[in-house]
């Protein structure tokens, strides 16, 4: 489904369950029990091969993927420009791209503008967070990865701490999301959130094979107490 920046800040911090490590045979049930446990949005990573070593999926699984969900779409894709269009009609609810992986990120952001799509725009751990500021008015959402992109149940690299109080630095008083994705566990994620991370991406920890019903009411729980903390 569709949803607006405001909609996602008024419910910072929430959780995108990335759905990697589900079994995605058996997708349909895999997001019903998340569904149980209160999970609103899905990160779906899409990979394909050239910009990441890893092929995952693209739009036919997105679209299948309930209405109940934003459907949170991460694209580490080459040449995205030429692309989103297929991830918008698959009814994502939010559309990012890797600086990185475009010569084009602001006629991207561009093109993404009216689609009712929220905008957002990722940077590998390397990249230096200054690529952001001749698009920071156009763009909804910024995508910090705290690891390397390409797979899942990698360790969450400290130097995301700092990325993280200086993307909120650059953002200032603007209405942007400020999202991070990878490493995140049921360790961390008490943290990530009193960062001030509004969109927290975890994958492996929620899906891990045995518990997802448990781990995803734990990940929800834990960003609730920080939703009431900080707005209390
Ligand atoms: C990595 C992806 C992440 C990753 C998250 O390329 O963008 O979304 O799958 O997985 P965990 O939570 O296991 O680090
Ligand atoms: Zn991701």
């Amino acid at each position: 489904m569709k949803v607006t920046v405001r909609q996602l800040l008024d419910a910072s911090p929430t959780i995108s369950v990335g759905i990697l490590t589900a079994d995605l045979l058996r997708l349909g049930s895999e997001l019903a029990i998340i569904e149980q446990a209160g999970a609103t949005v899905v990160h779906v990573d899409v990979m394909d091969a050239v910009f990441c070593p890893q092929l995952t999926v693209g739009p036919p699984i997105i679209k299948v993927i309930p209405d109940c969900f934003v459907k949170d779409c991460h694209l580490m894709i080459d040449d995205p420009l030429s692309k989103v269009e297929a991830y918008v009609a698959a009814g994502a609810g939010i559309i990012t791209c890797h600086v990185e992986s475009t010569r084009h990120p602001h006629r991207l952001l561009q093109a993404l503008s009216d689609t009712g799509v929220v905008r957002g725009i990722a940077l590998n751990p390397g990249t230096p967070l200054e690529m952001l500021a001749p698009l920071i008015n156009d763009l909804e959402l910024i995508l910090l990865l705290a690891i390397n992109p390409g797979w899942s149940g990698q360790t969450f690299l400290p130097g995301t701490e700092r990325r993280i109080a200086d993307a909120r630095k650059l953002i200032g008083n603007r209405d942007i999301i400020l999202g991070v994705d990878g490493g995140v566990t049921k360790s961390n994620i008490g943290d990530v959130a009193s960062l001030g991370a509004d969109l927290i991406v975890s994958g492996s920890a929620i899906y891990d094979g045995a518990a997802t019903l448990d781990n995803a009411r734990f990940m929800l729980k834990k960003v609730r107490q920080e939703h009431a903390r900080v707005t209390s």
